[in-house]
């Protein structure tokens, strides 16, 4: 006559056999080895054995306890390998996958990180400052009086609130030297907005690499050599970059910036692609006003700043005939960049 608990393990394991899917299984699994489970509750019963009984029937218990769970996860493996082939059987690995189409950089971020890049190497940190400005930091600060042909509503966006999109990036440089006291070596890559009358060299949106370095006796000579060298790094050995002088209100002397080079395709063209100068002494005494210390004495410190149109660097450097291209979103022209 088999022990109840060998009976129970018969009946169990027969149980867990006929075990149709994982509920069932569970099911079965709290019914003999749950809390109250059938053969659980034999820990109870044991202690009411008689003292050599005991380890006998102890022994058994720990038996049938192993076999039923030895079983049990078997079981689980086989629904668990069931369902995952189930799945597989569905998917014919034969077909064609979905083909993604991996984008790339647009050429005018190309552009700016090829200028970015430069400008590290030559110790410029970047800095940053909003789209959206103050008339302050656009103009004011900047030296531009009231009544200057650029602050007209024909020629900036304004905002319902007096705030303005930047007309350049030069606002930065107010930004940079308000958080910091000289010297500064900074440069500031963005957008910058015109109510220009948009053709082939003109759109409302154009971006822009500023730059700023304050320190003791920077001279127009620093300022001509490192824009020298900026563009033979970005258009190669055979670069002429030329200095013409203009108006800026915010530098003294002011300069445009043309370069022409061999190794492009309009190489005989001089082509104007920034605009720079000495830092005014006026533009020292706004940041003066505005961080109330002296820290950019202008009788101690001197500075240049420039500002390069990074579309028409683009244009130049890989030959695009038109500045809407860029907006335009004319996968025929992008691919062109991939
Ligand atoms: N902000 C000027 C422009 O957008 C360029 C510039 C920058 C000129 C810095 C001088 C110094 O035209």
């Amino acid at each position: 006559m088999p022990h109840p608990l060998e009976q129970l393990r018969d009946e169990a394991l027969r149980q867990i056999e006929s075990a149709t899917d994982e509920q069932a299984l569970e099911t079965t699994r709290v019914k003999y080895l749950g809390r109250s489970g059938s053969i659980s509750s034999w820990g109870e019963k044991m202690k009411a054995l008689a003292k050599e009984e005991k380890p006998v029937v102890g022994k058994l218990l720990n038996e049938v306890r192993n076999a039923v769970t030895a079983a049990i996860e078997t079981r689980n493996a086989q629904f668990h390998l069931q369902r995952e082939s189930g799945a597989l059987a569905k998917i014919d690995i034969s077909l064609p996958g979905t083909p993604h189409e991996i984008g790339s950089l647009h050429p005018l971020h190309q552009m700016h990180e090829r200028g970015i890049q430069i400008f590290r190497r030559m110790g410029f940190a970047l800095a940053e400052g909003p789209d959206v400005e103050t008339e302050w930091y656009c103009f004011d600060a900047l030296n531009t009086p009231p009544d200057h042909p650029a602050r007209n509503e024909q020629d900036t966006f304004y905002l319902s609130d007096g705030r303005l999109l930047r007309t350049h990036t030069s606002t930065v440089q107010i930004r940079a030297m308000e958080s910091a006291p000289p010297p500064l070596r900074v440069i500031a890559s963005g957008a910058a907005y015109r109510r220009d009358e948009v053709d082939a060299t003109h759109s409302a949106q154009f971006h822009q690499i500023e730059g700023l370095y304050v320190d003791e006796n920077v001279s127009v000579a620093d300022l001509k050599g490192e824009l020298e060298f900026f563009m033979r790094e970005l258009f190669g050995p055979g670069t002429d970059v030329q200095f013409r002088p203009h108006y800026f209100p915010f530098t003294e002397p002011s300069l445009e910036v043309y370069v022409r080079s061999k190794a492009l395709k309009r190489g005989k063209q001089w082509i104007e692609v920034a605009g720079c100068g000495m830092v005014h002494p006026a533009v020292f005494e706004a940041v003066i006003k505005a961080r109330d210390d002296k820290a950019y004495d202008p009788e101690k410190w001197s500075g240049y700043a420039f500002g390069l149109g990074m579309d028409r660097l683009a244009m130049i450097l890989f030959d695009i005939p038109d500045i809407r291209l860029f907006a335009q979103n004319d996968l025929r022209f992008l691919r062109q960049f991939a």
